[in-house]
């Protein structure tokens, strides 16, 4: 029996990954079934791609009720505090959030991925890697192994992350940026896209550029 998915979003990272989602379902490699999207910026009924919004983020507690399962996928790139902080209040059972690994997707046996991760496809995730809650891994992106990364981070599509790096909360890291390895970036912080990262980053701070530098603390 499938397991019905809400997906929070929309427009965007929502819709990206409620299309993956429904592609493997029709490759017969996920039991989850996206029902639609919980969005406060679209109306009812209105679809975004393949979808209906089928409610807002206050309708999360029927949802669970109805039997629903959650996928996170509202963020901002430059600084997520506020936008987790919303995700949090939301209390959604760490039981009732699906995680999804696409099947084209290569994840070594020893990754432990936390609960209502995303894995797209074409990602690959080298062994002894730690995915914290919440966290995506985009199209294509490569994670290196021996990394711990914190909840709720975001890797976009064809980042290419080193190894025994260090990963905190809210993370961004850009469109095919590059990290080196044994690196240490802060809660809530960024790294621009295609920008290439030799230094750590602290709490909030937002980089960018080839060797990426400091440009401003997220807002
Ligand atoms: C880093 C980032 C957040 C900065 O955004 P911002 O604060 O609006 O910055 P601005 O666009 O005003 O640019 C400020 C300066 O930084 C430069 N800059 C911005 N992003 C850069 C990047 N990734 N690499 C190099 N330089 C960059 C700009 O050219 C500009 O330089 P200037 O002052 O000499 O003109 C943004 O550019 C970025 O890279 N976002 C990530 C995109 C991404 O990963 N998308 C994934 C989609 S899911």
């Amino acid at each position: 029996m499938s397991r019905k998915v809400a997906i929070l979003g929309g427009l965007g990272n929502g819709a990206v990954v409620a299309a993956a989602i429904e592609h493997a379902r029709r490759l017969g490699a996920t039991d989850l079934e996206v029902a639609g999207f919980l969005n406060d910026r679209a109306e009812v009924g209105e679809y975004i791609d393949m979808f209906p919004v089928i409610g807002r983020l206050e309708d999360t507690k029927r949802l669970l009720d109805e039997g629903y399962w959650f996928i996170n996928t509202i963020l901002r790139i430059d600084g997520n505090r506020e936008r987790i902080a919303m995700f949090e209040a939301l209390n959604i059972p760490d039981d009732r959030l699906a995680s999804f690994v696409h099947p084209m997707a290569y994840v070594a046996p020893s990754v432990q991925l936390g609960v209502g991760t995303i894995v797209m496809p074409n990602v690959s995730m080298s062994p002894g890697t730690k995915l914290g809650k919440g966290s995506i891994m985009m199209v294509g992106a490569m994670m290196g192994h021996d990394n711990e990364v914190g909840e709720f981070c975001h890797i976009a599509a064809q980042a290419a992350v080193g190894s025994y790096l260090n990963i905190g909360k809210g993370v961004h890291i850009g469109l095919n940026a590059t990290v080196r390895e044994n690196l240490t970036i802060g809660d809530y912080a960024t790294l621009g896209m295609g920008s290439v990262l030799t230094k750590n980053i602290g709490n909030n701070e937002i980089w960018a550029g080839n060797p990426a530098k400091f440009l401003r603390y997220a807002n």
